[in-house]
């Protein structure tokens, strides 16, 4: 019999528990061993749970147990998860965990320790949500040279973002919703402003790539400038607006690497990704492109992944799995402002008339886009190919000459 221990009963702790309970015999089955909890730590309370017997807040009677060979993190954040999970793979315990905020910035470190005491440290919920993307970029793509992935990787501005283009809907009443149905993180910020996505890509890009990548070294935009009119303008030229988390294989060994709204035309298939579904594309050198999707968020398809690496860790109690990078290196990140992109452009001034002559002072030829009530002075329009340098003199430039700049998005060729 396999005994684990789950650090947390959250929204995926109690998820882990309740697939674990439910899935029992097939679980059993598969892992062709018993998996039973023997401990959950919670500082809370949880007296009419039916395991409520099982509870500690004493992570001692955790880590000093040598009958709990697995340690399923599922508390979030850094502080104390970091030092629990560092814990336990010094003192002979596997780790599990969906804590993408800890892979993120700690990734490289877990996984030499875990390599160094032959345990396994998995993280297949950590990107994606109950979406199989970990295990098949490291395993069954690993033939392949990738090159690209890029995806929309957070449920909850996905769920705004299409609450917002359907029904119109107001962007904190959309937001409320999302956490009410438990898919938001405890500080909604980091999905709104970006930061959850961009940890996900890191983890992706550090996979794919070999090296880490740290969240503080790509640029990070969010959801919270977009407005109904850049929706509108969006289907007007021919798309959706979803955040993109992507990163990119350059010819240099560099790696362009950014989260930040874009424009996704309606042709591909990242725009039918809705509500809170995550899809993710990867760009490999014999399999062209690769899509996954499925839920990204949400109790359930997260403990499934979560578990799912548990079974793996007992049927590998004695082989250390593949997932390996290496930390960190100087000049590996690209320059954001060495890249270029076309852009929408959404400007104001005294007059429509003066907002098309500022419009092809800074960018020459450009593509106008219009919507229904449309108001005098307001145009919007599709660049050229333009360097974001470039691009941000000409947004300072704008002001200068006295127009609004309501919205400035990437476009995308995904
Ligand atoms: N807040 C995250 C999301 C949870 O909305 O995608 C899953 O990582």
């Amino acid at each position: 019999m396999a005994k684990i221990a789950v650090l947390g009963h959250g929204v995926v702790g109690s998820g882990v528990l309740e697939v674990i309970n439910t899935h029992h015999d097939s679980i059993e089955r598969r892992a062709k061993e018993e998996i039973t909890v023997k401990r959950i730590l919670d500082l809370r309370e949880f007296p009419n749970l039916p395991y409520a017997d099982i509870f500690t807040k004493d992570f001692s009677l955790i880590i000093n147990d040598p009958e709990i060979a697995i340690v399923v993190e599922v508390m979030g954040g850094i502080t104390p998860a970091y030092d629990y999970v560092k814990a336990c793979l010094e003192n002979g315990k596997s780790v599990v965990t969906s804590n993408k905020e800890l892979v993120a910035a700690k990734g490289a470190e877990l996984i030499s320790l875990a390599q160094k005491n032959n345990l396994n440290f998995l993280f297949e919920a950590s990107v994606g949500g109950g979406i199989p993307i970990i295990r098949p970029i490291s395993q069954c793509l690993a033939a392949n040279e990738v090159g690209e992935i890029a995806g929309i990787l957070n449920g909850t501005t996905n769920f705004i973002l299409t609450k917002m283009i359907r029904e119109n809907m107001d962007f904190a009443v959309a937001l409320k919703l999302a956490q009410d149905l438990g898919y938001a993180e405890r500080n909604p910020a980091a999905d709104v402003e970006g930061h959850d996505a961009c940890r996900k890509i890191c983890i992706l890009a550090s996979l794919a790539f070999g090296t880490h990548v740290y969240p503080d070294s790509v640029y990070t935009e969010g959801i919270t400038k977009i407005t109904l009119e850049d929706v509108q303008y969006a289907a007007a030229w021919g798309g959706v607006i979803k955040l993109i988390g992507s990163v990119k294989m350059q010819d240099d060994g560099k790696i362009g690497i950014m989260v930040a709204p874009r424009f996704i035309s309606r042709e591909s298939q990242l725009a039918n990704v809705d509500d809170v579904f995550n899809g993710i594309m990867v760009r490999g050198d014999a399999t062209g492109d690769v899509v996954f999707y499925g839920k990204g968020a949400g109790k359930l398809p997260t403990a499934s992944a979560v578990v799912a690496d548990v079974i793996d860790c007992v049927k590998h109690f004695k082989a250390r799995k593949y997932l390996y990078w290496d930390d960190a290196k100087l000049d590996y990140v690209a320059n954001i402002e060495e890249e270029s992109f076309e852009y929408y452009v959404r400007i104001k001034a005294l007059s429509t008339d003066l907002a098309e002559k500022l419009a092809y002072k800074y960018f020459g030829k450009i593509r106008e886009l219009t919507r229904e009530n449309q108001p005098e002075g307001e145009i919007a329009f599709v660049t050229n190919l333009t360097n974001e340098k470039v691009m941000n003199n000409s947004i300072e430039g704008l002001k200068n000459d006295g127009a609004s700049v309501l919205g400035v998005i990437r476009l995308s060729d995904y």
